[in-house]
């Protein structure tokens, strides 16, 4: 396994839309293992593929709270097959827009159907936290932020701050 970079905003690969995974394969488990250990490394509790540059409909997600065993779950080609009308909120963050916090409103759960890390079909009644953790991964899948769940106001000065942060990082530019 292995920690790979994570692509951070405005990397015009987050705006991409992932393929469908053809095959599971041991390549595939392979990604999925160096998501884990990413996720585990940053630390977060939700990570897409496409956050270390791979364009592929894969995301791996663990919930379990500090001093629990881990609790690693994979999916890949994952749908959302019913969202119920029933709504909440949570403080989201996302590891491609570190230190940004905020309340975003989705469906209070949700049913997913996907395929796990043995190929085979599954599917997911969520609520609370996963089903919001469920719809933010997915988001990524279709190019989607959780701050295109927020105020126009908002996001673009979130949008404004990245850009600036990449400019003083570009290289050329000495940075103590
Ligand atoms: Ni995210």
């Amino acid at each position: 396994m292995s920690i790979k970079p994570l692509i951070i905003l405005p990397d015009p690969l987050l705006r991409q839309v992932s393929k469908p995974v053809e095959r599971v394969d041991s390549d595939l488990r392979k990604l999925a293992d160096d998501m884990l250990e990413t996720m585990y490394d940053a630390p977060g509790i939700g990570l897409a593929a496409i956050q270390v540059g791979e364009p592929l409909r894969v995301l791996v997600i663990d919930l379990a709270k500090e001093g629990e065993p881990p609790a690693p779950h994979v999916f890949i080609n994952p749908e959302i097959l019913e969202s119920s009308d029933q709504r909440s909120v949570y403080e989201e963050g996302c590891l491609s827009i570190p230190d940004y916090y905020a309340e975003v409103e989705r469906p209070a759960a949700v049913r997913v159907k996907y395929l796990d890390r043995d190929g085979k079909l599954q599917e997911i009644d969520a609520e609370g936290l996963m089903a919001t953790c469920l719809q933010h991964e997915i988001d990524h899948l279709n190019g989607v932020l959780f701050i295109d769940h927020i105020s126009k106001l908002k996001r673009d000065m979130v949008v404004r701050k990245f850009k600036k942060l990449a400019k003083e990082k570009a290289p050329g530019k000495m940075v103590g």
